[in-house]
């Protein structure tokens, strides 16, 4: 399974790549707002940083447009991944992109239907929005759940990718439910290597450690 940190921080990118544990990074307009940065020189800075798909979101709303923004997205790095909304806009440009072999990651997918048109479109990644359909009282993950099911049974290659993420559990679940691959906050990201009995177990050792040199 493959994770991906999702911001447009680029201190936050840098310490999770640290780690050694990132395969990628996924960005949004509103992740990029939330840092006052720009597009292109984020996605550029992004990809110094990591050596992994690098998803940039288009902006416009017309296929034509999206194919334009995205050919200038795409010429910034080879690891570029061209983020597209699930619309009739969207699927056109999706499958374009698909045809010139340039990566695609369709996003706002919060059905199976949804995900199966990306994927008929020849979409790399969809990206099912778990959180989002939990703030709604619906269960996010059976959207994974089913998606996968769907692409098992018809041998589709596009890989779901887990996003708005909340929480560890999420992380977790996403993993048992299938999903090839987590975009994960840096916040939560954090939290999945901390456990109070870590801590404890570790404090007892260095006691122990520094008894025994006395
Ligand atoms: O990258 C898209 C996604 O992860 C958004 O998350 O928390 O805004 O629902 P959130």
């Amino acid at each position: 399974m493959k994770l991906f940190i999702d911001t447009a921080n680029l201190s936050e990118i840098e310490q999770a790549a640290s780690l050694g544990v990132i395969d990628g990074v996924t960005t949004n307009p509103s992740l990029l707002a939330k840092e006052g940065a720009s597009l292109k020189q984020t996605i550029e800075k992004i990809c110094q940083l990591v050596d992994g798909p690098i998803s940039a979101e288009v902006n416009s709303e017309k296929a034509e447009e999206m194919l334009a923004e995205a050919d200038e997205l795409a010429s910034l790095h080879k690891n570029v991944v061209i983020k597209l909304p699930l619309t009739q806009e969207g699927l056109k440009a999706c499958q374009k992109l698909s045809a010139k072999n340039i990566k695609t990651n369709v996003t706002l997918v919060f059905s199976p239907n949804q995900a199966l048109l990306a994927a008929k479109s020849g979409a790399t990644y969809v990206s099912p929005f778990v959180g989002r359909l939990d703030d709604q009282g619906h269960e996010g993950m059976l959207l994974i759940e089913e998606i996968r099911r769907i692409f098992d049974l018809y041998g589709f290659n596009t890989q779901i990718l887990s996003a708005s993420i909340r929480h560890p559990n999420h992380v977790r679940m996403s993993a048992l439910s299938g999903a090839h691959v987590a975009t994960i906050p840096f916040k939560v990201l954090n939290q999945m290597y901390q456990h109070p009995l870590t801590t404890h177990g570790l404090e007892i050792f260095r006691k122990d450690f520094l008894s025994q040199q006395k």
